[in-house]
Parts: C-alpha cells; sequence; structure tokens
C-alpha cells in the first residue's frame, strides 16, 4: 500500500473498471434507492425527448404551414403541456433530493465498512499508519467519492434514457435525416474526452507544484534561521520563483481550455442543427411543393423538432465526458479507501477459532474456558522491523496468581512483552501459552476480556466519568461503580468534580489530568475483574497526593490475578512477588528487590540511577 500523495500525479490515465464496479457496489446496496431514481430519471428524460415531438405535434396539427391554421384541440394540449411541465419540475425537485440521499447512504456504507475494519486491525497497521492519514481517508476521499457516484449515476441514467428516446424519435420520424444529424456525434465525442483528458492532466500538474510550493513555503520558514546565516535569501528566491511561475503556467493552461471547452462543444453541436437545416429544409419545401428528396416526406413540425433535438444532443454527450472524467481523477481516493478496507489484520483468528469461539460480532460465550491466568513464553522470536530483532529464544513462565514487575532502561522492550502478552502482536516465532494452550489456539476476544490493562498513556473514551468506568462491563448498576471507585480510592476526587459520576471527560479525557485518568482507568480494573491484569505505569510525575492514591489503587488492582506490570515506581516493584530485569530484550536479571541489590549487578546500577530519588523519599517519609 503506497501512503505516498505522488501516486496521485503518476496514476494511470485509464480508467481501472474493477474498481469503479466495486464502488458503484455501494451505491447497489440500496437497491430500492436506486430503482427510486431510475424510475424519476426515466420520467425526466422522456419528458425532455417529448418536448420536440409536442412541437412538431402543433405545428403540423395547429399552425399547418402551407395549409389553414385550425386551432381545434388547442386547450387540450395546452393542458397536457403544462401537466408535463408540473410532472417535470416535480421529478427534478426529487431527482435532487434522491441523488443526496443515495450519497449518504454510500458514505454510510464505506465509512461503516472502515470503521470496523479499523477496529479489526491490529497494532501492527496503526504503527505504519498515522491518524492524520486515516481521517483524511475517512473524511474526504469518502465525501468526494460518493458525491461523484452519486451524481454520475443520476447523470449517467438521464443521458442513456434522453439518448435512446430522442434517437428513438428522431428514427422513427425520418431514420435518413436522423443518421444525417447524428454525423456529428463521433466528432463530438472524441473531441470531448480529449480536451477533458487534457485539462484533468494540467490540473494534475497544476497540484504537484502546489504541494511543492507548500513544502518550499514550510522549509522557507522552519529553515529562516539558517538561510540568513548563510546568506542564501537570493537564491532561494529564484528557486521559488521558478516553482511558482511552473504552477501559474500549468493552472492557465488548464482554465484556458476549459474555457474552450464548452464554446467547442456548442459549435460542433450547432453543426448538427445546421445539417438539420439544410438537408430537412430542402426536403420540407420538396415536401410542400410537391416532389420529394431522398428524404422522403418531411412536415415542418418534424424539421423543427430535428433542429431541438440536434442543438441539444451536446448535452448528454458532454455529461458522459464529464463522469469519465471525474472517475479518471477520482481514481486515486478510490484506490486509497479500497486499499484501506481490503487491508489484512497481522493479528486475525484462525478459522478453526472463529468456528469454535465465535468472532467479535458473534462471540460463543458458552463455549470459552474460564481463564486462570497462567502463561508461558516458550521460545519467542519477535520483532517490529525484521531487521531489528528485539526478543530472541525468550523464554519465561509467569504463574497463576502471581505479580511480576518487569524493570530496565528506555527502549529495552518492556512494553513489547507486554505487548505479546496482550496479544497487540503475535510472536514471529515460537509460542505464548496461556493456560497451557498457544493463545493463537482460541480467539482474541477470548483473551482480551479476562485481561485488564492500563497503558503507558491510559486512554478514555468521551462520555461521563461513570460511561468509562462501566466500558468493560456496561451493564454494571451504581452501586458496583462507586464501589470499584472506592477500592482504588477514585472516589474522592470524582464526588469533587461539580457533576460527579456524570461529569464529561471529554474527547480522549482531556479535561482531567493523567493521574485522574489513571485512577479511572484502574477503577475500570477493578469493576470488569479480568483475571490478568497489565500495567505499563506512566514516567511523567504525577502530584504527590494522586501519586499516593495511584499507589495504593495498584497495590489494590494487583490482588488475587495474574499481573505484569512495567513498574517506574519503587513501591510497585516491591510490590511484586518477582523481579524480572531486562536489557535489549533479554531477562539479565531475575529475583526479588533485597536479592537484586545484593547481588550488585545491573539492577544495582539500575537502582542507583533511577530509584534513588524515590528510596529517599520513601527514607524521609
Ligand atoms: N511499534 C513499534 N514499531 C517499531 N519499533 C518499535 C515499536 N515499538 C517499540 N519499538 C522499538 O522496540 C524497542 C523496544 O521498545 P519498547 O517500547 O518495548 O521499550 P520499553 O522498554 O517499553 O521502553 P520505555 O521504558 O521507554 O517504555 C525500541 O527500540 C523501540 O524503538
Ligand atoms: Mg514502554
Amino acid at each position: 500500500m503506497s501512503y505516498d500523495n505522488e501516486a496521485e500525479f503518476n496514476q494511470e490515465e485509464k480508467v481501472d473498471v474493477k474498481l469503479w464496479k466495486r464502488l458503484f457496489g455501494y451505491a447497489m446496496r440500496n437497491r430500492a434507492l436506486f430503482v427510486r431514481i431510475l424510475v424519476t430519471m426515466l420520467i425526466v428524460a422522456i419528458i425532455d425527448a417529448v418536448y420536440p415531438i409536442l412541437t412538431r405535434f402543433a405545428i403540423d396539427r395547429f399552425v399547418r404551414p402551407g395549409g389553414d391554421p385550425d386551432m381545434h384541440g388547442i386547450w387540450l394540449f395546452f393542458a397536457i403541456y403544462v401537466a408535463l411541465v408540473i410532472l417535470q419540475g416535480f421529478g427534478t425537485t426529487r431527482f435532487i433530493g434522491r441523488s443526496g440521499e443515495m450519497e449518504m447512504a454510500i458514505s454510510y456504507a464505506i465509512r461503516q465498512e472502515a470503521y470496523l475494519k479499523l477496529q479489526t486491525l491490529s497494532f501492527s497497521f496503526y504503527d505504519k499508519t498515522s491518524a492524520g492519514y486515516l481521517m483524511a481517508r475517512m473524511v474526504s476521499d469518502v465525501a468526494r467519492l460518493s458525491d461523484m457516484i452519486a451524481w454520475s449515476i443520476t447523470d449517467f441514467l438521464w443521458c442513456g434514457f434522453y439518448i435512446l428516446f430522442s434517437f428513438g424519435a428522431m428514427f422513427w420520424f425520418n431514420w435518413k435525416l436522423a443518421l444525417i444529424v447524428m454525423a456529428v456525434i463521433p466528432p463530438l465525442a472524441v473531441v470531448s474526452l480529449y480536451i477533458q483528458k487534457k485539462i484533468l492532466r494540467y490540473q494534475r500538474i497544476a497540484r504537484k507544484h502546489n504541494s511543492r510550493i507548500t513544502s518550499a513555503f514550510n522549509e522557507g520558514i522552519m529553515g529562516a534561521m539558517t538561510t540568513k546565516t548563510l546568506v542564501r535569501e537570493e537564491q532561494n528566491a529564484a528557486e521559488f520563483e521558478s516553482i511558482t511561475a511552473d504552477m501559474r503556467k500549468a493552472s492557465v493552461k488548464a482554465s484556458v481550455l476549459s474555457a474552450t471547452f464548452f464554446p467547442l462543444v456548442v459549435s460542433l453541436g450547432a453543426v448538427g442543427t445546421a445539417l438539420a437545416l439544410v438537408f430537412g429544409g430542402a426536403g420540407v419545401k420538396a415536401t410542400l411543393g410537391g416532389t420529394e428528396t431522398f428524404l422522403g416526406v418531411i412536415t415542418a413540425g418534424t424539421l423543427v423538432s430535428f433542429i431541438n433535438y440536434a442543438s441539444s444532443l451536446f448535452d448528454p454527450i458532454q455529461q458522459l465526458a464529464g463522469i469519465f472524467a471525474d472517475m479518471q481523477s477520482a481514481q486515486a481516493s478510490a484506490e486509497r479507501v479500497l486499499s484501506l478496507l481490503d487491508t489484512e489484520s497481522d493479528v486475525k483468528d484462525s478459522k478453526e477459532a472463529e468456528e469454535k469461539y465465535g468472532t467479535s460480532m458473534d462471540p460463543k460465550r458458552e463455549n470459552w474456558e474460564p481463564i486462570e491466568g497462567d502463561i508461558v513464553f516458550d521460545h519467542v522470536d519477535f520483532y517490529y522491523k525484521e531487521s531489528e530483532p528485539l526478543l530472541r529464544d525468550f523464554n519465561l513462565h509467569i504463574h497463576a496468581g502471581e505479580t511480576i514487575a518487569l524493570v530496565g532502561e528506555t527502549g529495552a522492550g518492556k512494553s513489547t512483552i507486554v505487548n505479546l502478552i496482550c496479544r497487540f502482536y503475535e510472536p514471529k516465532n515460537g509460542r505464548i501459552l496461556v493456560d497451557g494452550k498457544d493463545y493463537r489456539e482460541r480467539s482474541q476476544l477470548w483473551l482480551q476480556s479476562s485481561l485488564g490493562y492500563v497503558l503507558q498513556q491510559p486512554h478514555l473514551f468521551s462520555g461521563t466519568i461513570r460511561d468509562n468506568i462501566r466500558f468493560g462491563r456496561p451493564d454494571a448498576d451504581e452501586e458496583s461503580v462507586r464501589r470499584a471507585a472506592a477500592m482504588v480510592h477514585a472516589d474522592s476526587f470524582i464526588e469533587r468534580q461539580q457533576k460527579g459520576y456524570d461529569t464529561e471527560v471529554g474527547e480522549g479525557g482531556v479535561r482531567l489530568s493523567t493521574g485522574q485518568k489513571q485512577l479511572i482507568s484502574f477503577a475500570r480494573v477493578i469493576l470488569a475483574n479480568p483475571q490478568i491484569f497489565v500495567l505499563d505505569e506512566a514516567t511523567s510525575s504525577i502530584d504527590t497526593e494522586t501519586e499516593q492514591l495511584i499507589q495504593s489503587a495498584i497495590t489494590e488492582v494487583l490482588k488475587d490475578r495474574t499481573s505484569i506490570v512495567v513498574a517506574h515506581r519503587l513501591s510497585t516493584i516491591r510490590n511484586a512477588d518477582r523481579i524480572l530485569v531486562i536489557r535489549d530484550g533479554a531477562i539479565v536479571e531475575e529475583g526479588n528487590h533485597e536479592t537484586l541489590l545484593q547481588k550488585g549487578g545491573y539492577y544495582h546500577d539500575l537502582y542507583m540511577h533511577q530509584y534513588e530519588d524515590d528510596a529517599m523519599q520513601e527514607a524521609l517519609k
């Protein structure tokens, strides 16, 4: 998958039929709406094609060139005409509304699917893909595509029906004259397509230069100091001028072509009208004079209707060329959106696991074995990037109910071990056993429902404090929520909030401090009561009062469950049954605090550097 902007500029100019078929498929999901649009467009196009027929009828029936006018039945004709105008006005408002509806339906279908997809994708996907990229795909690309698809469908249906009926009428009136008039269509189509393509190309070039200008601006601003000290102003200005000149050239070309396009197509269409006039006119004259030309009988009404048809022929052709051009220019958006929908997750439940344990949308809880919490790393190899192996032949047995502290320098691999336990990533080689069975033989949901974690940056969802505590157990009653909050001493700060448990935390919990977010996360874990608890302690400093609350909260949460804690606080480390000292993805020392200190090894050094302050504070208490 390429996230490169360049892709848009270097793309093939051919329309990828398969790609568009898939996208138009989203429109077809709402079949009823599609049928309604189809019927509306059929009615509107028929009425458009019927007007010249009415004109023909009026001329030949009432005006009767060459004879006496006869006004018999004019009122009925008038009534029908008015009725058609009203019906068409009605149809027009309907199709505008329905196309809007279709646009929304397509956005909805694509976004729904993408949202589900994003929830199933593994962490490794999010490592490679920025939130900004995903937002741009989900918001602007999808909006652009659904707008384009919905209106292309409407336009395409109108063009199809209009061409069908107007050509049908012309052939019916006089097939020879119809063929003469239609001779302008091939050149019209070729010219339309050719110019549209050219416009697109220059627009693309202009966009490319535009992004170069943006980055030049960026560098210009960022590097202003350097520029000044190196006296490069003049050179930079010259470079910038040349980029902007290129952009101007391309933009002007695109505008000139756009400006030429419409008159050119209209003039070509006028040739059709001229042909109708010349040949048809001669035919009418002959008909009125008595001898027919090779065109057979042509009445004045027929001639007028042909002129009408010929002068509006360019409209559907131009629209069809427009749809084609839109598809070309939106193709890059389409590719990006579809490739996102097609991304396969690195961490996936196997077929067998899904069959037995169900999917995340439809879990078969009745088949789930209860989790004891015994975890084994069995010869595990792991890397994020193949060139940088992190864990090599890593072995570890964590017994059910045990509390393990992982300590080590930054980048040692502590969070990585935790990520593997949570199955956010899977081992590249070897196995991780939970209760004696490779966790890949069971479903992700099975593990993750029995697993509570508080990560380095605790995440809250927008909503109230209560919602956030209940996140893992939405059915929990008020009493249990409050009890959970009290157990981790989160109740006092919550009750101090103006709205108590109904306080909105803001998007991502922005309205709370890191310490408060952690307390709420702990309450969440207590309420969900998982068998396995994972804590990746934050290194950021927190005010002493909250710090103490958090310490006692941690002690509470660690009780009676298998706990893996990436520890930075001395108090947490002391709480652990076993300390594992991690260095470069391997366990270098193991034991409890006292024995490790006495050993005078790496832990001792680490302690001297990192926990000295902590120890000092503790001693002073
Ligand atoms: N998502 C990722 N993609 C690529 N490399 C990563 C990723 N996460 C971590 N790494 C790399 O793996 C190594 C171990 O990282 P890890 O996050 O496990 O360290 P840590 O011990 O938790 O450090 P800290 O104490 O700073 O949290 C580091 O070199 C890091 O750069
Ligand atoms: Mg970490």
